[in-house]
């Protein structure tokens, strides 16, 4: 499966196509293979170019999202090989999919997914790794150290859990926030596409992730004095143009909070507040930075007095198309 598909296209809808986003970055970067991430409810109508040469993954906690049930049947009635991520057992996806990888996350109750796309991210790296290995792109030594590295997560994530106290801080200075915006390159864009969803979702602030390069095409018109805006910077190689378009937002007057990798941080606590990451290869960092933000989620709406695990309109499982 892994060796013979020509491009790569995932199915998901919200936190599950963000997990996407993620695998879609390793995929180019490490495999330099074609691959695109759809919203499972726009796919369909997207005309897409699907093959028999083409691998489409299906991601899904429930595994009963009818929208991504949809786009894999389409798929599949066109050719296409389909493997499912899937955390629930045996669920409608599953049965339906050629092949299962199962996220192994336990019951995930609360409607905002958060173990859920973790495990997702980390059933991709797997991915990522065995089709870098079989196709030849990874030796034995680069895929063991690889895969050593997301070994790591499990005490990455244990030292941001440690210093939630610190994300309760910076939780406070946006309780009252009506818009928020959320800047960031590449993968840190990806990483606060999801850390918007979870701010929205359980805390009701009208968040918006930005790739910060777009900010000058128009949405900075929206940054005024005393915006709030977060902003990661994980990846070395667009820290410098991150950091000048969080040096923009800020003297526009937006007060900003700095989500950075450990080790790159200098001396910009003298300039921002700051909440340093601890340190993976960049490719990883994704991982410490959802808890992060998750947690940041966590703390608005728990400090706003609503309920976290059961927020208004949404549902945990989306059965209507
Ligand atoms: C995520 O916090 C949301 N609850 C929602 O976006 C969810 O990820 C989406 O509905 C997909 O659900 P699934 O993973 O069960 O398919």
């Amino acid at each position: 499966l892994f060796t013979e598909c020509e491009h790569i296209c995932i199915v998901a809808c919200g936190t599950a196509m963000h997990a996407g986003l993620v695998a879609q970055a390793l995929v180019k970067s490490i495999l330099h293979m074609h691959i695109e991430v759809q919203m499972a409810s726009e796919f369909m109508y997207s005309d897409p170019v699907i093959d028999e040469k083409t691998l489409v993954i299906a991601v899904s906690q429930s595994g009963e999202t009818i929208d991504t049930l949809e786009a894999m049947k389409y798929a599949k009635n066109r050719g296409a090989k389909c493997l499912a991520i899937i955390n629930v057992k045996g669920s409608s996806i599953a049965r339906e999919s050629d092949y299962v990888l199962y996220t192994n996350a336990g019951p995930e109750i609360a409607v905002a997914s958060t173990k859920a796309y973790t495990t997702q991210l980390a059933v991709f790296y797997l991915i990522v790794a065995r089709m870098a290995h079989s196709r030849g792109v990874f030796d034995d030594a680069q895929t063991q150290s690889f895969v050593r590295e997301l070994q790591r997560t499990p005490e990455v994530m244990k030292k941001v859990l440690e210093r939630r106290r610190d994300i309760h801080v910076v939780a406070k200075k946006v309780l009252g926030a009506k818009d928020l915006f959320m800047i960031g390159r590449g993968l840190d864009y990806s990483i606060l596409l999801e850390g918007s969803l979870k701010l929205k979702e359980v805390s009701y602030i009208h968040s918006e992730a930005y790739a910060s390069g777009e900010l000058k095409h128009g949405p900075i018109a929206l940054i005024t004095q005393d915006t709030p805006v977060v902003a990661t910077v994980t990846q070395e190689k667009l820290m410098s143009k991150e950091l000048s378009n969080i040096k923009e937002v800020k003297s526009r007057g937006a007060d900003v909070v700095v989500f950075i990798k450990e080790s790159i941080v200098g001396d910009l606590a003298k300039e921002y507040e700051i909440f340093t990451l601890p340190d993976m290869q960049d490719e990883f960092m994704v991982l410490p930075a959802s808890v992060a933000l998750q947690l940041l989620a966590y703390y608005v709406s728990s400090d706003k007095g609503f309920d976290v695990d059961k927020p208004r309109n949404l549902a945990k499982v989306v059965t209507v198309e």
